[in-house]
């Protein structure tokens, strides 16, 4: 997608901050917008306490001054701004893709609204297309990927199973210490159900799958910013 329109989403995510708000900074190119908008607003007065969902958006947060805290501090946020990978019409999104999904997961759960920043090329009919990301702990990790295989099994999944790698061919690791799994399904036809059962693995942290957890989308497209409402 052009970063013309995920700063287009990125602006149209901004009516959802008022001074004063407790928010929730998202990860991936296109919340780095937002959070670039937010510190505009900063340097201009607007009050803001933040929790940034990977170390990457801290450092962008803390280079444009925006007030940072953690959730041990404060226990809740207004809203989270963040991208996503893929988002359907339930609003029902895969996120993980830049790596930070346990950390976006635990902000937005804590968040009374999530509000997702993508271009119109995110929205899907069927979850799925996108590679899973699957965040799993070291220990344990062929067991664990073998149960998830398992599972992709189960729900006839079309791709196989990868661990993430950096560009230098390492595996990749998390901000929490943790590898990711990135598993291709081709087609997820039953989301909740497919949560569950990862949740069920011992050694899966967290998944990329995002249910009930989207209030309200800013889908930016060549002719404009749409927006999915709605309630969560
Ligand atoms: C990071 C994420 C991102 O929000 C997601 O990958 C979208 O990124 P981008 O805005 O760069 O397309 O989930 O873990």
């Amino acid at each position: 997608m052009s970063d013309e329109l995920k700063k287009q989403a990125a602006k149209a995510a901004m009516q959802e901050v008022r001074s004063g708000m407790r928010i929730g900074l998202g990860t991936g190119s296109t919340a780095k917008h937002f959070v670039d908008y937010l510190g505009a607003e900063v340097a201009n007065g607007f009050e803001c306490i933040c929790v940034p969902t990977s170390e990457v958006t801290a450092a962008q947060a803390r280079s444009l001054n925006i007030p940072l805290t953690t959730l041990d501090e404060i226990d809740s946020l207004d809203v989270t701004v963040d991208g996503a990978d893929e988002i359907d019409a339930n609003k029902y999104l895969i996120k993980g893709g830049g790596g930070a999904l346990l950390r976006e997961k635990i902000v937005a759960a804590a968040s009374a609204k999530m509000v997702v920043i993508a271009d119109t090329s995110k929205m899907v009919d069927h979850l799925g297309a996108f590679p899973l990301p699957i965040e799993v702990n070291k220990f344990g990790l062929g067991a664990t990927t073998k149960l998830v295989q398992t599972i992709m099994d189960e729900f006839a999944a079309q791709g196989g199973l990868a661990l993430r790698q950096t560009k230098g061919g390492q595996a990749f690791e998390t901000d929490g210490g943790h590898f990711i799994l990135d598993a291709s399904f081709g087609l997820i036809s039953d989301a909740k159900a497919l949560s569950n059962a990862l949740l069920n693995v011992p050694g899966v942290v967290q998944h990329g799958l995002f249910l009930d957890m989207c209030s309200a989308a800013y889908l930016a497209s060549p002719d404009g910013v749409v927006e999915l409402g709605g309630t969560v």
